[in-house]
């Protein structure tokens, strides 16, 4: 099987895994292939099937000038099959079977658990695009409007590489789990997505950039995780698709980045001394601060939970199996198989919220959600850097990891988001504080006005710093009436 770095684009589908001479995986996604081009055309981006849209396009798996830029009609997108090369002589990083040759087979014991994490990642990825397919229509400039339907068309790529690996190394309950991947509906209540923070609505454009940094960056976090696999198709499978990722974080903080520099430079200009002050700042058509502390809040604790339970065996259990690894995995410094261990952990004990030095392999999923942590504040340092350079005296946090949650140790109580436990009462007289009210989200949704001239940008968020691909912020990135 050749393991080119450039892009097959002979056949319908685009790969760089010789599928043309693998007759049965390439007929198995042929065959998929009208009932994903039909999902699109139902749950891909309403109303902009036949605008042509100034996309990237992978042509190589090389980091170097992978891809390419055009103007394409999004049901024409090349959606293939993409891995990054294969590392000479690589052996499993971590767990029991250390150190042995990395599997190119699925190793008939860990079958089913490795069909549940290709099924639960592939689930999240068409989630996203049906959760975000309403935001074409309330757009703030043609440039946010190409940043959506790139990160929308690469979440449908991401489904294809999972729907890859299940069709080529899972036989028909391959299949049929790749049919069920387009018949789960994010939010319906009879046939929802697998995991809780894709089934919720990303209503407005605030909450889009929110999406994008937070609960994109759990995938980034996955995905670094399951690119330390032992089961090489899936580390190289993964591997591309973190290339891709980074670009939707990037949407998500630029986003945040330039609601809040709008805001600022508005109050400012409006002679604006208290940069809590809801009233006056709503009153020049910008977001005010409180209410993106409050977006953050929401994010933050919906995509913590995507983590799991603090104390898990199944975490272990991937782990000894040598099939998901930890963050960065190759670049710690330990045994690699945490026999010995221990990993502090926050719980609940008592109604109290207490660190506990818990067993490091049952800790795995809180290791990768402190991870996360940790890169998630850099992008919320760099929005106070803004906060901080128009003279305001206000900072944007991350919330606590007890705040808000509906898995896990803090699920039983309530905590504000510095962490303190509230009781019932507390918490429902306070809740309007901490996240947002049903008066911050109709604000924000009367904002949701379409600016579709090339150049113009609404009033709530700054222009970029630069463009697309050496364009400039004015460029016509989607030709709505093409
Ligand atoms: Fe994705
Ligand atoms: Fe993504």
């Amino acid at each position: 099987m050749p393991d080119g770095l450039n892009v097959d684009y002979d056949g319908l589908i685009p790969n760089n895994v010789g599928l043309a001479d693998d007759a049965r995986v390439r007929k198995a996604l042929e065959t998929w292939h009208p009932g994903y081009i039909g999902w699109w055309h139902d749950m891909g981006p309403e109303g902009f099937q036949d605008a042509l849209v100034y996309l990237r396009t992978a042509v190589s798996v090389d980091p170097k000038g992978w891809a390419k830029f055009g103007f394409v009609k999004m049901p024409d997108y090349k959606w293939g099959v993409l891995l990054a090369p294969a590392v000479e002589g690589r052996t499993i990083p971590f767990g029991r079977h250390r150190g042995e040759a990395v599997w190119q087979e699925v190793p008939g014991e860990y079958r089913a658990m490795l069909r549940r994490l290709l099924v639960i990642q592939g689930d999240t990825e068409p989630a996203s695009v049906e959760q975000q397919r309403h935001l074409g229509a309330t757009a703030p400039s043609l440039y946010d409007l190409r940043n959506l339907f790139q990160v929308n068309v690469e979440e449908g790529r991401h489904l294809w590489a999972m729907v890859y690996l299940l069709q080529k190394y899972f036989g028909r309950d391959g299949r049929e789990e790749a049919e069920e991947l387009l018949r789960r509906r994010s939010g319906h209540a009879d046939t929802p997505r697998m995991l809780g923070a894709f089934n919720e609505a990303t209503p407005d454009w605030l909450s889009f950039f929110m999406f994008t940094y937070f609960t994109d960056r759990d995938g980034k976090m996955q995905l670094e995780a399951l690119a330390q696999s032992g089961f090489d198709p899936l580390s190289r499978t993964t591997r591309f698709m973190l290339t891709e990722e980074a670009h939707h974080m990037f949407v998500g903080e630029s986003g945040v980045s330039r609601i809040v520099e709008r805001s600022c430079e508005a109050m400012r200009a409006g002679g604006i001394d208290n940069p809590a002050d809801t009233v006056r700042a709503r009153a020049l058509g910008v977001i005010d601060l409180p209410t993106i502390q409050r977006k953050i809040n929401l994010h933050v604790s919906l995509t913590l939970d995507l983590f799991g339970n603090e104390i898990s065996t199944n975490a272990a259990n991937a782990f000894n199996a040598g099939i998901k690894g930890r963050y960065r995995e190759d670049r710690l410094e330990d045994d690699h198989q945490l026999l010995d261990s221990t990993y502090p952990v926050l719980r609940c004990v008592a109604g109290r919220i207490v660190e506990e030095k818990v067993p490091a392999l049952s800790a795995l999923n809180m290791r990768l959600r402190d991870d996360f942590g940790a890169d998630a504040a850099g992008g919320v340092g760099r929005w106070n850097k803004v906060i901080e350079k128009a003279g305001y005296a206000f900072r944007l946090t991350l919330p606590h990891v007890a705040f808000n949650r509906r898995i896990g140790e803090f699920a039983a109580i309530h905590a504000d988001p510095a962490g303190r436990v509230l009781d019932a009462g507390a918490w429902s007289a306070r809740q309007a504080e901490f996240l947002p009210s049903a008066d911050d989200n109709l604000y924000i949704a009367a904002l949701m006005k379409p600016v579709h001239g090339a150049g113009q940008f609404a009033n709530w968020i700054a222009p970029p710093k630069a463009g697309v691909d050496g364009k400039p912020g004015s460029f016509e990135y989607v030709q709505i009436h093409a």
